[in-house]
């Protein structure tokens, strides 16, 4: 354990003011000082250490990130998602104006042999309308004067049958946009039109009407916004996918999470099942209760890391499902971990060499060319492979780690594997994690914690003891959960403290990330999250404004410094910027001292933002500027994370 405050100021303040929860002082018998000198050579810290975890938890990816519409496109859903659903969940039979007809569910004759389920709509007689209607999920959600992209496959199977009409109707039933498509065929073809709508509604339904007395099968009926981040085909919802460009993570952890390893062995995220055209996707049960369409896949998460300008950390099962699996049905919770027979391992660690070759192999390989074909033919440049997560460490967890583990490091020394230690900071899955670490040399291992807001402040000195010749650290989950969950400026601030620590530590804590990102509003199955929205709004929580203000004043070298408070200042080689990142957690104001040797060498006006108490709402980093040629008395706010930016 190294002390990083002046031992004598700390004994001071000991005296003289009583500890807070947060274990700060609340005293200011005159002002603190923060000192560091600018002009040191500091130390070399992972410039990768911001970054996000991404998992279809809360309907994060379907009905959520995945800017698909349509709630069961493909008519997969079933009760082993969730209980009361079925193929046709989501969707109702319409009939007006006299016409009569059914819908049903049929799988004789697929699109595709992973996708077996489609609608049959029967129209009996040759009046009025009929069709089937789809409201979104939890709503569906147009702007007026927007273009959105219908599709769907269609195959008369009996009857004339006719063009097919398609509507966008408001819930009162005004028309909002309307398309007419040709008859279909006898075989699957896929027909495509545009719908601009003329109003903005919150409640919308998309109907298809087929004309024509007969029966026609309909699947993957599908509607997107046009407008997607980056404009990408199949793509993401620009507002959800525009904030988490914002943090400017440097990476991306994916797709989980419990949804890696999976509720059972036929539950585990099979990363080739989410490549290719959507409709030949092998759609699944979500570990979250729902169904995971996959329509945002391996492909759509290397694109988007692409986009954004973050690696890759793509997770896969380390041949073992969750050890919570089946919980609530036939296990003991914690018992439910099942390993891949030890026969089919071999073909499961092929599998995952796989994944390397589909994202960084030549666009000539078997797996690079399914990535060409895809429209990247230039590798992912991935670095990064997580094996497992947070499973509970057995001898049939290490048996199958090990396999992979060998594997992939001895086809590919370049990537840096991630091993698992468990869920919790400490007990037995840690000891055991970091067992197995020590003796197979794992680059780095990903722990997990959520924690309440005092155990962040009490471990600020959790990693200065770590053995920088031991594996690094990956810190994939973390959040600090106050009473009853609720996102709080004082757990966003207990995270920033342990912010500035992380960066004290990024020579041997690499990477991190906060869990989980995304929750839509009235649909979490877990809270809290950085980020909630509507099919409408995004609304980020102090957590949010935390990771962004680290992540946007990331360095890459960490400058020695003192203060009372927690305090982190890196310096960004590439630009020359230095950042100060200060915390006041107590619930007073805290005066200080700058004192910055060799500020001479920056620009005289600094940047500061502030992320405090607001009086008019919640809380919003403000900014000002601090300058330098002064003597600096700089005044933390109560409750405050403070970053100073330092420029040429
Ligand atoms: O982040 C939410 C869940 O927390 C993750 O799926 C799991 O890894 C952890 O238990």
């Amino acid at each position: 354990m190294t002390p990083r405050y002046p031992l004598l100021l700390l004994a001071l303040l000991t005296i003289l003011a009583p500890a807070t929860a947060s274990g700060q002082t609340t005293a200011d018998d005159g002002p603190g000082v923060v000192s560091v000198d600018l002009g040191q050579e500091g130390k070399p810290i992972s410039a990768d250490l911001h970054g996000i975890f991404f998992e279809d938890l809360n309907f994060a990816a379907d009905g959520g990130l995945y800017a698909e519409l349509v709630e069961n496109r493909s008519f997969e859903f079933s009760s082993a998602d969730r209980r009361g659903w079925d193929a046709l969940t989501g969707w109702k039979l319409v009939e007006r104006d006299g016409g009569r007809g059914e819908v049903v569910v049929e799988a004789n004759q697929p699109l595709h042999s992973n996708n077996p389920h489609y609608a049959v709509l029967g129209v009996v007689n040759g009046e009025g309308e009929v069709g089937v209607e789809n409201g979104g999920y939890h709503g569906l959600a147009v702007t007026e004067g927007d273009a959105y992209d219908f599709s769907v496959f269609a195959r008369q199977v009996a009857g004339a049958g006719g063009p097919l009409v398609v509507l966008l109707e408001s819930a009162a039933g005004d028309e909002l946009a309307r398309l007419e498509l040709a008859a279909p065929s006898g075989a699957w073809t896929k027909l495509s039109g545009e719908l601009a709508p003329n109003a903005t509604v919150d409640d919308a339904r998309l109907v298809v009407l087929s004309r024509g007395v007969g029966r026609v099968a309909l699947d993957m009926i599908s509607l997107f916004p046009r407008d997607t981040f980056h404009g990408r085909k199949n793509g993401l919802r620009k507002d959800l996918a525009q904030a988490i460009a914002d943090l400017e993570p440097k990476f991306v952890r994916f797709p989980g999470g419990c949804l890696v390893h999976g509720d059972g062995l036929d539950n585990m995220y099979r990363w080739q099942d989410t490549i290719g055209p959507v409709h030949e996707r092998r759609s699944q049960r979500n570990i979250w209760r729902y169904h995971q369409s996959l329509g945002l896949g391996y492909f759509e998460y290397f694109q988007f890391c692409e986009d954004i300008g973050a690696k890759p950390v793509p997770v896969v099962p380390a041949g073992v499902c969750c050890q919570n699996a089946g919980a609530s049905v036939t296990r003991k919770w914690g018992q439910g971990q099942r390993g891949i027979p030890l026969d089919e391992m071999p073909a499961y660690t092929e599998e995952v060499l796989d994944l390397i070759e589909f994202a960084n192999g030549p666009a000539d390989s078997r797996w690079g060319a399914k990535r060409a074909a895809m429209g990247h033919p230039e590798p992912f440049g991935l670095e990064y492979l997580g094996v497992g997560n947070e499973d509970h460490i057995t001898p049939e967890f290490e048996e199958r780690f090990r396999q992979i583990h060998d594997a992939v490091t001895a086809a590919h020394p370049e990537i840096v594997v991630i091993g698992t230690v468990g869920p919790a900071p400490d007990g037995p899955d840690y000891e055991e994690g970091w067992r197995i670490a020590n003796q197979l040399k794992v680059a780095m291992v990903d722990e997990h914690y959520y924690r309440p807001p005092n155990w962040f402040h009490d471990n600020l000195q959790r990693y200065d003891s770590y053995d920088r010749a031991r594996s690094a650290v990956y810190l994939g989950e973390y959040a600090a959960h106050d009473d009853r969950r609720r996102r709080t400026l004082r757990a966003a601030l207990a995270e920033a403290a342990y912010l500035t620590h992380l960066e004290r530590n990024a020579d041997i804590v690499r990477l991190a990330s906060y869990a989980p990102l995304l929750g839509k509003i009235g649909h979490t199955q877990w809270d809290p999250n950085l980020i909630y929205f509507t099919n409408r709004e995004v609304r980020l929580t102090p957590s949010y404004h935390v990771q962004r203000m680290f992540s946007n004043t990331s360095g890459d070298i960490y400058l020695a410094c003192e203060s009372e408070l927690p305090l982190s200042v890196v310096r960004d080689s590439g630009s020359g910027q230095v950042f100060l990142k200060l915390v006041n957690a107590t619930d007073a104001d805290r005066r200080l001292s700058l004192e910055l040797a060799g500020w001479e060498t920056f620009a005289s006006a600094a940047r500061v933002k502030t992320l405090a108490p607001a009086a008019d709402g919640p809380p919003l980093p403000r900014e000002s500027t601090l300058d330098l040629s002064d003597a600096i008395d700089y005044t933390a706010p109560a409750s405050s994370l403070t970053v100073i930016e330092l420029s040429r």
